[in-house]
């Protein structure tokens, strides 16, 4: 069976959160004897060089969009196993970032690049069975095959599958604009397909006319039919819930591996992490300007600096937690605000806070494989993989108990000796901060009952062994329907 995953970012290409880790990851872990899987992302021009070297260039046509008729190259590469195909258009993809420009160009780059994604697949002669769409940027897809008779016979009866990463983005423009761009039939425009509150919503448009829905963990399947977290879509999950289903994401347990990491200082495996952890805490201690000492407490957060990470709860109780005996490592980039907090607590508390306002993958690797907590307080959490990474590492997650954090860490339980993680439920910067300090004592106190805390958290399995056999059972049940 043939199956085209269309995603808007994929490592190792590009990056800018944890969807590119799913769609870049995900394809290698398909049965190969049943499932022909390949990727399809735009050419962006901030990609890294060296990818750009190693793509061959397919084909190239016209395809009329936005009253334009547009140029759309297809390039290929073939990265461990996987076939990629990218999407080439100066016009819409030279920004400085994959999402650059106001929503309304984001909606024309996308609109461009779901039509094109359809568009490619006679030229390149892989008609799937399926496509597999990830977030807002896809949303299209499954409303332009709906309307298969102006696309043509070809695409008559390719399913599709809307995976939502995070409901909070959606592509929302006005209407008129919209169906300017996307060239779709006024009919698509009500209510009850593509339209939300006056305006026209790509992801709901792929929400309504996907076979199925799933979204990255159980938990959060549940919380958007809900108002709280359903971002003004939860009665259109409760309509869809019977084709909607949470599967938890798998980390690349190739490249996130204290066993075999080469950014990290000192490699650990459970029967080692109690001395070789402490040497990467000194080292990153060194590079970084914190004060060096091997015991105390270093908590890590590697994040978008988004409110859905939880940094509220940070700036109103930072004071307080910078009186115990911790220090703090944060990397990030992200709003302004966030930025410039972390920045001014980390002047306030020279040596004990440390503030990396930047991408670094190999500074993120360094933090997951050094500290001794890691703290991811979100607002909401679709699925979050830096959880399962910090678990890998031996670095005990602190969480508050929502969608995939709520799914993956198991809370300590001091009398049953059990959990991997700390976790608090409500919103509540005290909640989190008690919640920071009961792992102070646990880790300052109870050093053994830690350390066993750290072994189970490194014998985790999130690998994606499990959640791609899900998807294979979902894929296969929705082609033989
Ligand atoms: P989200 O997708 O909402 O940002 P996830 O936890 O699913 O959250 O994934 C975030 C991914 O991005 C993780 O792999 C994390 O390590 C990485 N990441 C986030 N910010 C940075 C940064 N500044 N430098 C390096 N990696 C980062
Ligand atoms: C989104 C979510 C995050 C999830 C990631 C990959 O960015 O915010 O929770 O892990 O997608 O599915």
């Amino acid at each position: 069976k043939n199956i085209l995953f269309a995603a808007s970012e994929c490592v190792p290409f590009i990056k800018t959160g944890g969807l590119a880790d799913v769609a870049g990851s995900l394809p290698k872990y398909f049965n190969k004897k049943k499932f022909d899987v390949r990727v399809v992302l735009p050419k962006y021009s901030c990609m890294i060089p060296k990818w750009e070297d190693k793509m061959e260039n397919v084909d190239h046509f016209y395809m009329d969009i936005a009253d334009q008729n547009q140029y759309v190259g297809i390039l290929k590469c073939v990265h461990e196993n996987v076939t990629f195909y990218f999407i080439d258009n100066e016009y819409y993809f030279s920004g400085a970032a994959p999402y650059d420009g106001d929503p309304r160009w984001n909606i024309e780059k996308f609109a461009f690049f779901s039509k094109a994604v359809l568009s490619i697949l006679p030229v390149i002669g892989f008609r799937p069975d399926l496509i597999h769409c990830h977030d807002w940027q896809t949303g299209l897809i499954p409303v332009y095959i709906d309307n298969f008779r102006y696309l043509g016979e070809y695409y008559r009866g390719i399913k599709t599958i809307m995976t939502i990463h995070n409901l909070k983005f959606q592509g929302v423009w006005d209407t008129k604009t919209v169906r300017q761009i996307t060239e779709l039939p006024e009919y698509y425009f009500v209510p009850d397909k593509m339209e939300a509150y006056k305006d026209a919503n790509l992801l709901k448009g792929g929400i309504v006319y996907a076979d199925k829905v799933t979204t990255v963990s159980q938990t959060y399947a549940e919380e958007i039919k809900t108002p709280f977290y359903g971002e003004g879509l939860d009665g259109l999950m409760r309509a869809r819930s019977n084709d909607l289903c949470g599967i938890i994401n798998g980390l690349d347990y190739e490249e996130y591996s204290p066993f075999s990491d080469t950014r990290i200082s000192k490699k650990f495996t459970t029967d080692t992490f109690r001395r070789n952890k402490p040497a990467n805490k000194l080292a990153l201690q060194d590079e970084l300007g914190l004060e060096k000492n091997s015991r105390t407490m270093l908590i890590g957060m590697v994040s978008r600096l988004t409110d859905q990470k939880g940094f509220d709860l940070i700036d109103y109780v930072m004071d307080e937690l910078c009186q115990d005996a911790v220090q703090m490592v944060v990397l990030g980039t992200g709003e302004t605000r966030y930025e410039n907090m972390l920045r001014h607590f980390a002047w306030k508390y020279a040596g004990k806070v440390s503030a990396n306002i930047f991408y670094s993958e190999d500074l993120s690797h360094r933090i997951y494989a050094s500290c001794d907590a890691f703290l991811m307080p979100s607002l909401f959490e679709p699925c979050g993989l830096s959880q399962l990474i910090s678990l890998r590492y031996g670095t005990v997650p602190i969480v508050r108990e929502t969608g995939g954090l709520k799914d993956t860490v198991k809370p300590y339980n001091e009398f049953a000796k059990t959990g991997t993680g700390f976790s608090f439920a409500n919103y509540n910067a005290h909640e989190m901060l008690n919640t920071i300090r009961y792992a102070e004592r646990i880790y300052y106190d109870k050093k053994r009952d830690w350390n066993k805390i750290v072994e189970r958290a490194i014998s985790q399995d999130f690998s994606w062994k499990n959640s791609a056999r899900q998807y294979q059972e979902l894929y296969r049940n929705l082609i033989e329907e």
